[in-house]
């Protein structure tokens, strides 16, 4: 059993996929063009947003989004300690620092009702990451960010395709980033990201930025990057986003068939008026590490996301928090456990997770 079923979707798309991948080689326009243009266009449509701007992936993408807003030496930006490293440390790479907020246990997305007292007059920004596939609460954040003056950059990278109140994901605030990491809910065959947005000055600045702030040939505004997405990627991600919405349709089905199987698990709740696209499907378990071994050794593959929250990590200990000081973040990560989960996930599959993942919670309670 795989964990994501990547090579079953290859084979459906396969004809397509390839073909996309002939016409870039034998055009050998592999840097912008044709695919990238297109892409970007569907992308923008797809969310609702005025613009959509790809790049190198997702981190790149939250990096632009930041540098785009002119955050820097001196911000503070508000974001979940319990997210994959990318989030703060594109936070830390433009130089600004990170303040943490504590997490809400039932969808493990950031706690809105935490982040206005870690506003101080450094805050530039709130980064709410939309974990496991479903936004956070971000009316709420929304509502903060506007009696504040702050930007809110949602960190979408697991989120594409997500619902938030009839808004899709990206299109929820200021700036919205997604990742197109293999795995992804979109992926495409390497790394690549886009980033949404409906000012259009931001866009502007965001499609200058990613390309070494170059406004026309060798006429360079402001310091860049080289955060491009390449047509290869942009082909494949063409292809792959005609067969989407179907896929997101069999992700709900499964999901909904997971959270009937497992009713005694700690399945994470989909919030009211929001449809996750389930990047991951986690449940929380007592004794994970020893549940997680059990699964595996039944052949059936996991994983965690993530063991470790961010302000526990190394790299952070600058910012020097402590354990204890986001208990909820800290609980998360010793409970929850991603079982596996894809479109092409089969049904007989899934009643072998159901079955092993009931008997490896009774044996590791022994
Ligand atoms: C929440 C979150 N933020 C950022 C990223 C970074 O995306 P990428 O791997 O495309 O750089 C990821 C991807 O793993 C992610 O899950």
């Amino acid at each position: 059993m795989e964990f994501i079923n990547l090579k079953a979707q290859y084979t459906a798309y396969k004809d397509e996929i390839d073909g996309a991948v002939q016409r870039v080689c034998a055009n050998a326009a592999f840097i912008m063009g044709g695919e990238v243009a297109d892409l970007e266009s569907s992308l923008a449509k797809y969310t609702g947003a005025a613009h959509a701007i790809s790049c190198s992936s997702g981190t790149d993408a939250l990096v632009l989004a930041l540098m785009a807003l002119g955050i820097g030496c001196g911000d503070e930006v508000i974001t979940s300690p319990f997210t994959f490293i990318a989030t703060a440390e594109a936070i830390a790479l433009v130089g600004a620092t990170t303040v943490f907020a504590d997490i809400d246990l039932s969808d493990c997305n950031i706690y809105a009702a935490l982040i206005e007292r870690a506003i101080t007059p450094k805050t530039k920004a709130i980064m709410p990451v939309s974990l496991y596939g479903q936004c956070a609460d971000m009316d709420t954040i929304n509502a903060i960010a506007a009696r504040h003056n702050l930007a809110v950059i949602e960190d979408g990278c697991q989120s594409f395709g997500a619902l938030y109140r009839g808004k899709k994901s990206g299109n929820v605030s200021t700036i919205g980033t997604t990742s197109f990491f293999p795995s992804k809910p979109l992926g495409c065959y390497g790394d690549g990201g886009a980033i949404f947005t409906s000012d259009n000055e931001l866009a502007a600045r965001l499609a200058m930025l990613r390309n070494h702030g170059q406004s026309a040939r060798y006429e360079h505004k402001v310091v860049g990057i080289n955060g491009r997405l390449d047509a290869i990627q942009a082909a494949i991600l063409n292809v792959k986003l005609r067969h989407f919405d179907a896929e997101l349709s069999r992700r709900a089905e499964l999901r909904t068939r997971y959270d009937r199987l497992l009713a005694k698990g700690g399945v994470t709740v989909v919030g009211e008026g929001a449809k996750s696209v389930t990047a991951q499907y986690s449940v929380r378990v007592k004794h994970r590490d020893r549940v997680a071994a059990l699964l595996n050794a039944k052949g059936v593959p996991t994983a965690v996301h993530y063991p470790k929250p961010l302000h526990l990590q190394e790299a952070f200990a600058a910012l020097g928090y402590a354990r204890g000081d986001f208990p909820l973040s800290e609980q998360a990560a010793d409970e929850v456990l991603s079982l596996p989960f894809s479109p092409f996930l089969t049904e007989a599959e899934q009643d072998t997770v159901a079955n092993a993942l009931d008997e490896a919670i009774k044996e590791a309670a022994c």
